[in-house]
C-alpha cells in the first residue's frame, strides 16, 4: 500500500536487540531475510535495509539479503541503550547521539562490501563533517545518512556537509563521486595491505614510533 502513494523507495529498519535466551542467529537472521525476499516479490520500487553492526558475520548475513534483491543497505542504525542514575539508582532516559569519529565500523563495513554486492551502500553512524563523507565514499560508500551532527550542529549542518565535499572534490579535481568512490576499498588496495583486516594493536604499537607524536 505504501509503495503505491508515490514513494520513490522503502526503508525496512531491521530493529534488533535481542533479549531472547532462546532464538539463535540463523533464526533471527532467517526470518529478516524472509522478510526481504517478500517484500521484494511484491513490490517494485527499491528496498533498503538498515541494520545495526551486531551480527556474528554482518558480511556474509549482507551478501544473503543482496542475493534476496536487497536493493542497499543503511550501515549501521544505532539503538537507544539503558543507562543507570547512580545517585537516585534508576534507569536514565538518555538521547543515544553519537560522537564525532565513530564512523570508523561503518567505513570498514563499507571498504569490505564495495563491489562485492550488487546493492548500494549508505553509511550512517558518527558521520559529522564533509571530510567524513569523503572518507565514507573513498571507502565505497554511495551515500551517507546524518541524524546526530544535525542534533549537535543544527540543520545548517547539511548545507557545510556539502559544501565541505565540493572543496574537497575541486581541490582533488574530481567532478563526479563515481571518480573516487572506492577508491580505497579493500578490492582496490595492493593484494598484501591489511587496512580492513587489522584488529590487534601490537604489530602497530612496535611499527609505529611516531603514533603518539
Ligand atoms: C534523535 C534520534 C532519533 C532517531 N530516530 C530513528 C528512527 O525513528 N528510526 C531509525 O531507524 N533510526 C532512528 N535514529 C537513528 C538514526 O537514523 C541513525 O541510524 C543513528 O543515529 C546513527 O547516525 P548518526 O550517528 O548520524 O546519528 C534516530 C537517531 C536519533 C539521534
Amino acid at each position: 500500500m505504501i509503495s503505491e502513494t508515490g514513494v520513490d523507495g522503502i526503508e525496512l529498519n531491521f530493529y534488533q536487540t535481542p533479549s531472547d535466551f532462546n532464538k539463535d542467529a540463523k533464526e533471527i537472521e532467517n526470518e529478516q531475510i524472509n522478510i526481504v525476499k517478500e517484500i521484494k516479490q511484491k513490490i517494485t520500487i527499491p528496498v533498503s535495509v538498515k541494520l545495526s553492526s551486531d551480527y556474528t558475520n554482518i558480511l556474509s548475513f549482507i551478501k544473503k539479503l543482496d542475493a534476496v534483491g536487497a536493493d542497499s543497505f543503511v550501515l549501521f542504525n544505532s539503538f537507544l541503550q539503558p543507562d543507570i542514575d547512580i545517585v537516585n539508582e534508576k534507569h536514565l532516559n538518555s538521547l543515544n547521539i553519537s560522537n564525532d569519529g565513530d564512523y570508523k565500523k561503518s567505513l570498514r563495513c563499507a571498504g569490505l562490501l564495495f563491489e562485492n554486492i550488487t546493492a548500494d551502500i549508505c553509511s550512517s553512524h558518527g558521520i559529522f563533517t564533509g571530510e567524513d563523507v569523503v572518507k565514507l565514499i573513498l571507502a565505497g560508500s554511495s551515500s551517507v545518512q546524518v541524524a546526530s551532527t544535525l542534533y549537535k550542529n543544527g540543520l545548517q549542518q547539511i548545507e557545510t556537509i556539502k559544501k565541505e565535499l565540493e572543496l574537497w572534490m575541486d581541490s582533488k579535481n574530481y567532478t563526479s563521486i563515481n571518480e573516487f568512490r572506492g577508491k580505497l576499498s579493500k578490492n582496490k588496495l595492493c593484494p598484501n595491505s591489511y587496512a580492513y583486516d587489522r584488529a590487534q594493536y601490537v604489530d602497530m604499537l612496535l611499527n609505529a614510533e611516531n603514533i603518539f607524536m
